[in-house]
């Protein structure tokens, strides 16, 4: 069976177990499941070397190709490779920048590949409290800490030279994704980066959406489902690139965009806080 057909099946199947509310059960048995069989598949083959790497439950919540331990580290490392580059198109280096933050961090997939950095301070924080304890317990040159669903972040204003959110804002009601730009914007310093990734075209190729969706898509609108679950695996956000650039990213100078550009497809966009901008100035004068 093709992807979209079996997104299709999946579609109709979550639709309806959403109206009796056992949506994001079923979501999270799956993610079991997946755990469950990546462990056995790892029992068989040798530790990896270096840091530790989180057991399969949390990583299959990031995402379910991340149940795989060799696909959850291959992607962290490009990742962070990317991050690399885009920084250093920038005209700057991530040695060079004294704090950065994983927003929405998960298990540290991305974050675990900041430890050799001589001086940059390196954080994270997530909404679970299980992955923010993983990172904290595992990933010592990091500080990570548990936010809320909506800002703010616990960090005083103009903290960080560079913000990341890899797959986070996909997962957040429309109010949501707005209420944390201009958080974001508060705790970058001026000239700082925000780096973000969305799902767009791609995965309307993949007949993620039902024709209605798709045309709101179409007509520059982006289209949340299961909203009522922001924040978890179940929310999924489909953002016009227009949207991101033109709505989201209104109080920033857009610097990049590249579209499907990492292993899983998603866009990004790489943001500028202005240096004029007020935001996050205020209140530390
Ligand atoms: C798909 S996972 C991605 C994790 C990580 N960024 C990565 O790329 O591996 C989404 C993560 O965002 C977190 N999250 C969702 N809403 C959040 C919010 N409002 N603030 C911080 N983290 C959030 C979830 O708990 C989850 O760990």
């Amino acid at each position: 069976m093709s992807e979209p057909a079996l997104w299709g099946l999946r579609r109709k199947l979550l639709d309806a177990l959403d109206k009796v509310g056992l949506a994001r059960p079923a979501v999270g048995a799956y993610e079991l499941a997946l755990a469950a069989k990546a462990n056995l598949a790892e029992r068989r083959s040798s530790a990896a070397a270096g840091l530790p790497v989180p057991p399969a439950r949390l990583r299959a919540q990031v995402g379910p190709a991340h149940a795989d331990a060799a696909f959850f580290l291959r992607t962290g490392r490009t990742q962070a490779d990317l991050i690399r580059s885009l920084v250093r198109e920038g005209g700057s280096s991530v040695e060079d920048l004294e704090a950065i933050l994983d927003f929405g961090c998960g298990c540290g997939r991305v974050l675990r590949h900041w430890g050799e950095l001589p001086r940059t301070r390196v954080f994270g924080c997530d909404i679970d409290p299980r992955m923010v304890q993983w990172c904290d317990a595992n990933l010592p040159f990091a500080v990570v800490s548990v936010n809320d669903l909506a800002p703010p972040l616990p960090y005083a204003d103009s903290a960080f030279d560079l913000v990341y959110a890899f797959s986070v804002f996909t997962h957040l009601s429309v109010q949501l994704q707005h209420a944390w730009m201009r958080d974001c914007l508060r705790v970058l310093r001026p000239d700082g980066w925000l780096l973000m990734s969305t799902l767009g075209e791609h995965y309307l190729s993949l007949k993620r959406l039902t024709e209605s969706e798709e045309q709101a898509f179409r007509r520059g609108e982006v289209v949340v489902l299961y909203q009522h679950s922001a924040g978890s695996s179940l929310c999924s956000a489909y953002h016009p690139p227009d949207y991101v650039r033109e709505r989201l990213g209104a109080d920033f100078e857009l610097v990049t965009f590249r579209p499907a550009a990492d292993e899983g497809r998603h866009d990004l966009h790489l943001f500028r806080k202005p240096a004029m901008s007020r935001a996050g100035t205020e209140q530390s004068l």
